[in-house]
Parts: structure tokens; sequence; C-alpha cells
């Protein structure tokens, strides 16, 4: 409402988030928080194994270097960028969403920050010093030692951030009284982090499986021992996070649980919903039969089979994100902003005087028979933008033709203004409509008119902006005149 706002009409916005978010989460998890440790696991191997004469079993030695050399890279690359990557998108395509989670996490993520730079900080020691310490077993015991504070404090940025995931789909009591210590602590932090930790374990595993088949040749006996490890490493966590994913299913909201089956009928949600126990079945058991041939078959273990476990794995996660994403909605931070970006406490005034006349940015306050295309417009862009496009994913032209089966026919005004009033009650993922009756029309003349003109919906970024002559300092200087 008080921000201009930014708008991808191809990709849709949700889509710019989701994309940078995912493939960050997915580095995080298997390569900073769960591999991390595996590999500290595995240069410790290499010192007990080896003989007294030497520091450590130099061949061995070399190869977990040269996971680790990858890890670095994809972290420290594509995993640091993605971070950033969050903030950007977020910042651009939710920024109210954003500002209130600042609110209330500033000092969590004030500590987050310097846990973070804490973690870089360690990454580059001990990447950076590891040929140096092969030189006596008592360096190396250091760069162990380092090893393992990285991992500690992987886990600990990770730990902080889950929390802010759990407080979006349910803040608990923080709804009663604000703090950071309710909002912290809220229903879904423990068991999501009792989850995600053993997630990220098998995750870093399967990675880890993937490249030692890489950076070992077939026949080299140190390939079968590091499979072996690492499969042990694997079947010890997996237990932890089948049992932590059914811990954290039973304390989503029964309101979201909703949204994750039927829903009333969300007909591309249920495909979802389908795949996602599909997937979960199939890679769990998929990631089990390759630890335990692993473990008691090590040379059956071909490179394929470690390729599709990684690949399902991976998918395993980014469809859990997104499913803990859609299951949120129609909230953004539950119980109190919408996906659209507004407060449901605001909803009264918005449905009285129309969400124009509070928006700080539009060219038309209120609707008259004159501007209702172009106010239309401005409805949809405060109040469906967020979730639907004009003409690209999700396009609400495309959304109404499927629900009316009526591609090409012009849709009927009255049945469209009765369903955007009823738009929550008909999806439950949908907010309610906030404003009042003469935005509905506009909205519908709106919509009409672009299901034949194909007419591009622009964000502020190519628009420019137009100040609300209502809400502009003129006005305001007019009021406290008065
Ligand atoms: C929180 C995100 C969100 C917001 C905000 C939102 N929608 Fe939707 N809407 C969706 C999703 C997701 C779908 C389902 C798309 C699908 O099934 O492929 C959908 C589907 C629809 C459908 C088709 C429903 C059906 O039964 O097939 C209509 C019509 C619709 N939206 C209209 C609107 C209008 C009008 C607005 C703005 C007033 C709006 N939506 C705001 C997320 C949203």
């Amino acid at each position: 409402m008080d921000i201009p706002l930014f708008h991808l009409d191809w990709l849709n916005n949700r889509m710019l988030i989701a994309l940078i978010a995912t493939i960050h989460a997915l580095i995080n998890h298997s390569l900073a928080v769960g591999f991390v440790p595996l590999v500290v696991w595995l240069e410790n191997k290499g010192v007990i194994n080896s003989g007294s004469h030497e520091v450590t079993d130099l061949k061995w030695d070399k190869m977990v270097y040269r996971m680790m050399w990858t890890a670095f890279i994809i972290t420290t690359t594509i995993g640091a960028m993605t971070g950033v990557g969050i903030w950007f998108s977020v910042s651009l395509v939710s920024p109210n969403s954003i500002a209130s989670l600042i609110r209330v996490f500033y000092f969590a993520w004030f500590v987050e920050w310097t846990v973070f730079v804490t973690e870089v900080v360690l990454i580059m020691i001990y990447f950076l010093t590891w040929k140096k310490a092969n030189s006596s077993i008592k360096a190396k015991t250091r760069h162990i030692k380092f090893g393992w504070y990285l991992s500690l404090f992987s886990w600990i940025t990770m730990a902080i951030i889950v929390s802010i995931l759990g407080f979006m789909m349910d803040p608990g009591n923080w709804l009663k009284e604000k703090s950071l210590l309710n909002g912290f602590d809220n229903p879904l932090y423990l068991p999501q982090l009792l989850y995600r930790t053993p997630l990220a374990m098998v995750l870093g595993g399967c990675f880890g499986l993937f490249l030692s088949a890489i950076f070992t040749k077939k026949g080299e006996p140190n390939r079968l021992i590091v499979f072996r490890s690492i499969s042990k490493w694997i079947l010890l966590w997996l237990p932890f996070a089948i049992a932590g994913a059914i811990y954290y299913y039973h304390f989503i909201p029964t309101a979201n649980l909703a949204n994750l089956s039927v829903a009333i009928g969300t007909q591309s949600f249920q495909d979802w919903y389908d795949v996602m126990w599909k997937v979960i079945l199939g890679a769990s058991s998929i990631i089990l039969i390759t630890a335990m041939i692993g473990i008691w078959k090590p040379k059956l273990l071909h490179a394929s089979l470690i390729t599709i476990t990684l690949i399902l794995a991976l998918g395993f996660m980014g469809l859990f994100e997104r499913v803990r994403e859609f299951i949120r909605k129609p909230y953004i931070i539950s119980g109190y902003m919408y996906s659209n970006l507004l407060r449901e406490q605001d909803y009264p005034l918005y449905k009285r005087d129309g969400v124009l006349k509070w928006a700080t940015y539009t060219s038309t306050p209120k609707v008259t028979e004159k501007n209702k295309v172009e106010a239309g417009r401005n409805v949809f862009m405060l109040t469906c933008s967020r979730c639907h496009t004009t003409q690209g994913v999700n396009s609400i032209v495309s959304v109404f033709e499927r629900m009316y089966s009526s591609k090409g026919k012009p849709f009927n005004r009255e049945s469209m203004e009765t369903y955007i009033n009823n738009l929550h009650s008909a999806r439950e993922f949908m907010p309610p409509f906030p404003g009042n009756q003469a935005e509905v029309k506009a909205l519908v003349s709106y919509i009409k008119e672009i299901q034949f003109t194909n007419e591009v919906l622009d964000g502020a970024q190519q628009e420019g902006i137009v100040v609300n002559p209502g809400q502009s300092i003129e006005s305001f200087k007019k009021i406290n005149k008065r």
C-alpha cells in the first residue's frame, strides 16, 4: 500500500522469490549445514586410519580436500549470491512483509549477521589452511577443530532463519503480545529445526556420495571405503529425518493442513499433494536402498544410482519448500498479514472506504464511470498482483477462462462480481477481497478489457509512480491547517 509495487508480468512475482530462495536453501542445507560436518568427519577418519609414521592418509586426504573444494566454490559463489538475492527479491516483491519481519526479528537478524560473518571467516580458514595443516599432527588436529567450529556456525545461521520461517506460518502468542521472544519461540520453530537438521545431514550425505564417485576411480580401494562411510552417515541420519518430518507435520496448524489436502478442490494443488507423497515415499526408499547397498555391497553402487539419489533428495527438499510456502496462504504472516501485503486488521477500513483511497501510490483515488478501467488496473495491482499476472504465469485471464471454461468468450460480469466478493470462501488460499463494491466493479471492467486487448501490466519499475492526491504532502498540510 505505501510502497510502489514492483511487478513481473511474465514470470510471476512469487516465482522470482521462489526460484532464488529454493536454490539458496538447497545449497545451504545440503552443502553448508549437512556436507561440512561430513567432510570434517571424513578428514578425521584419514588421520585415524593412517599409520603412526604419517599425519594422515595423504591419498584419502586429497580426495576429501577435493570434495571440500567443490563445496567451498559453490557455497561462496552461488550460495552467497542467492542469499543476497533473497533480500533483493523479497524487498522488491514483498516489501511490507519483509519490513514487518525486520521489525520483529531485528536483533535475531543482527546476531545472524555476526554468525554469518564468522562462518565466512571460518570457511576461509578451514579451506585455505588445509594443505599447510598436513605438516604436523598438531596442525591437523587444530584444522579439524576449525572444521567442527565451522559446522556449528553453519548450523546456527540455519537455526536462526528457521525461526522466521516458522513464525510466518504460525506466529503463536506473538499475535497477542508482540515481542521478539514470542515471535522467535513460535510453535513451529523446534519441530521445523528438528526436521531440517537431520534432513540437511542426509542431503549432505547424498552430495558426498556424488562427489566421492567423481573424485575416485573405479577399482581404487578408497572408493569403496568412502562409499561405505558416507552410506553409514546417511543411514544414521535418515530415521531422524523421517521422524522429524512426522513430528513437524503434527504441528502444522489445521487450517493450513486443510490447504494441504483438498482445500475445497484446489485442482492444481491437489496434483502437488499427490506428487508430494509419492516423492516423499519414493525419495526416502531410494535413499535408504542406496545407503544399504553402499554399506553392504559398495561395489554395486553405480554412479547413475548415486546421481538419481541426489536428484531425488534435492527434489524432495525443493518440493517441501514449495508446499510449506503454499499452505501458509492466504497469509504471508499467519493471522497478521495477507499475501497481498495488506494487514488483516486494516480490512474493515478498506472495505468501507476502498483500497484506492488509502494507497499512497495510485492515479485513481476513487472509482468513477470515466476512470473505471484504469482504477480496476490499480485495484488489480494492489490486491491480486502478488500472485497473479495479466498475461504470464497464473494469469488472471486464464484462471477465469479455465474456471468458466469460456476461452475466447466474453466473461459474465455478474458472476465475476459474485466470485470476487467470495474469493476466500471459494478458494481458501486466496485472501478475501479487501476493497469496496465500486472497486469490485472496476476490477471486473479491467479484467474483461484485458481479456481481449492482451494488455500487459507493467510494474512501478517501468511505469514510474503517481502519488495519490489524497495522500500527498499538500493534502496533509491542508488537513493540519483545519
Ligand atoms: C495469495 C495469492 C493470491 C491472491 C492475492 C489472489 N489469488 Fe487468485 N489464485 C491464487 C492461486 C494460487 C490460484 C490457483 C491457480 C491454479 O489453480 O492454477 C488462484 C486462482 C484464482 C481463480 C480461479 C479459481 C478456480 O476455481 O479455478 C480466480 C478467478 C482468481 N484466482 C481470482 C483472483 C482475483 C480477482 C484476485 C484479486 C482480487 C486474486 N485471485 C488474488 C492465488 C491468489
